[in-house]
């Protein structure tokens, strides 16, 4: 098997970083995507590649269209993708923030259907040769909120609903070539808006405790791993799913 290459978008903080150390470790080579946190990612690499890891760190506002035109490019150009094809591609990035729906302009919540639609659309298509090519597979970070109503979120829930139905309907149209996937976290990391009232909501978790960034990782990992497992979602919340 050749070498196995990952594309993670968002991979500065939080899940996005806990992804790429994870595969880093695992001897993927990792390009973490960043929009602003270049020394994080940055920071996160070195540490990998002291335990023998490797990546590297591109940058791109997913919201403007040059700058993903432009990332596609940096990928299906880069030598070891050229060589290996593309592994993994993992549309991470992302922008969680409440604000009340008569409220919530018009522009965020392009910005967000850009983000969490057009991007991993253009993202996927631009770089299917290489992902044909690995016999690769891509991830979408979905959530919890399918099918549910949530307060002051809907330009998030929307969006994520669509990137959600948008992986599903990939899963069939590149079979047999390229596996697709979504795992959908619970209450694994508070934004820093919602951390007063984190406690409350792991407490509507069957589990009664929220998942780390790590579970996040592994069940990615399970996902760009599996030979088999295309279409589906993995929830990875507690249970909160079933309950809610
Ligand atoms: N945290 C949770 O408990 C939870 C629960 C349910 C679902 N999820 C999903 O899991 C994924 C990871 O969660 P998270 O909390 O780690 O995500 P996050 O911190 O909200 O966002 C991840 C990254 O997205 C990047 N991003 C935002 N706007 C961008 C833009 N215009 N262009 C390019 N990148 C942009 C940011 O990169 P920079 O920092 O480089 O600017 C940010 O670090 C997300 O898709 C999220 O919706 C998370």
């Amino acid at each position: 098997m050749g070498r196995q290459v990952v594309l993670i978008t968002g991979a500065g903080q939080r899940l996005g970083a806990a992804t790429a150390r994870r595969l880093m470790n695992q001897g993927c080579h990792v390009l973490l995507h960043v929009r602003s946190s270049i020394v994080q990612a940055e920071a996160v690499v070195a540490s990998s590649e002291k335990e023998g890891g490797s990546g590297e760190v591109l940058v791109a506002d997913l919201t403007v269209d040059s700058d993903v035109e432009r990332l596609v490019q940096d990928v299906i150009c880069h030598p070891l993708v050229v060589e290996h094809g593309l592994f993994g591609l993992v549309h991470n990035a992302s922008f969680y923030s409440p604000s009340s729906f008569e409220e919530t302009p018009l522009e965020t919540f392009r910005l967000l259907s850009r983000l969490h639609m057009e991007a991993p659309y253009a993202l996927t298509q631009g770089c299917l040769g290489a992902l044909r090519r690995a016999g690769g597979s891509v991830v979408g970070l979905v959530d919890t909120s399918w099918g549910r109503s949530w307060d002051g979120l809907g330009h998030y829930t929307a969006t994520k609903a669509g990137l959600r139905q948008l992986m599903l309907n990939l899963a069939g149209e590149l079979a047999p070539h390229v596996r697709v996937n979504c795992v959908a976290p619970g209450a694994i990391m508070a934004a820093d808006w919602e951390a007063e009232h984190f406690a409350d909501v792991v407490e509507k978790v069957p589990l009664k405790r929220s998942g780390k960034a790590e579970d996040i990782a592994a069940a990615i990992h399970h996902l760009l791993e599996h030979n088999v497992l295309s279409g589906h979602v993995l929830h990875v919340d507690g249970g909160w799913s079933m309950v809610e």
